[in-house]
């Protein structure tokens, strides 16, 4: 089975899929890390291809074997990140990786095409948003950082993003969108879990 979680950044898209994966006993996948691991090795070396890159995801994040957990949550790769996902050659190495590893098992899958372009046919799509504020402020907590800026890093972002012409940000029809502002990532995670035992039922596997 898989559960798509897609929306913009700050939407509470990593921690509900983690923890909603830890509630369902799925893999948890971060697609975003993927991106940021392209973006760090662009960031040292402009010409590296993105195939060349051995990207390792688990608890840490492995790039070429180094631990880069910490380092691809840097602003300079994160903005990096939202760049290098608008090159349709990283999107095509990157969705073949993600195809490939969820081809087997019960997985939640993180990131913003999973249920439009990586896993059409998941069994569960669900898009967060949040007030675009509230998402900033997240961010901002998150990282220490002031809120202004994280804001206006955001829209320019959530631009990016959006407007792309390979997978741009978007919920798919069949997804169930949920507004995570004032709701707790408990609330959250109950809701979705709810729902993927709602789908469950409905397709007699329990
Ligand atoms: O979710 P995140 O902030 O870690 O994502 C980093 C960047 O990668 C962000 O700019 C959006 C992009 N991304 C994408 O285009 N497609 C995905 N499936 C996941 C992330």
């Amino acid at each position: 089975m898989i559960v798509a979680i897609d929306g913009p950044a700050g939407a509470g898209k990593s921690t509900v899929a983690r923890g909603c994966a830890e509630a369902l006993g799925f893999t948890y996948l971060d697609t975003g890390a993927m991106y940021r691991c392209v973006a760090l090795a662009r960031l040292e070396d402009p010409s590296c291809a993105a195939s060349s890159l051995e990207i390792g995801l688990g608890e840490r994040i492995l790039l070429g074997g180094e631990d880069v957990t910490e380092a691809i949550r840097e602003p300079r790769v994160t903005e990096e990140a939202s760049r290098v996902a608008a090159d349709p050659e990283v999107r095509a190495v990157m969705a073949e990786r993600q195809r490939a590893l969820l081809a087997a098992g019960d997985w939640v899958a993180e990131g913003r095409d999973i249920g439009t372009v990586i896993a059409p046919d998941a069994e569960l799509k669900v898009f967060l948003t949040a007030d675009p504020k509230e998402r900033a402020r997240r961010r901002a907590e998150q990282t220490g950082r002031p809120v202004e800026e994280v804001f206006a890093e955001q829209a320019e972002r959530d631009a990016r993003d959006g407007r792309r012409a390979h997978s741009p940000l978007r919920a798919a029809d069949d997804a169930v969108e949920l507004d995570t502002s004032g709701l707790t990532v408990a609330e959250v995670c109950d809701r979705v879990v709810a729902m993927v035992d709602e789908r469950r039922d409905a397709e007699g596997c329990r």
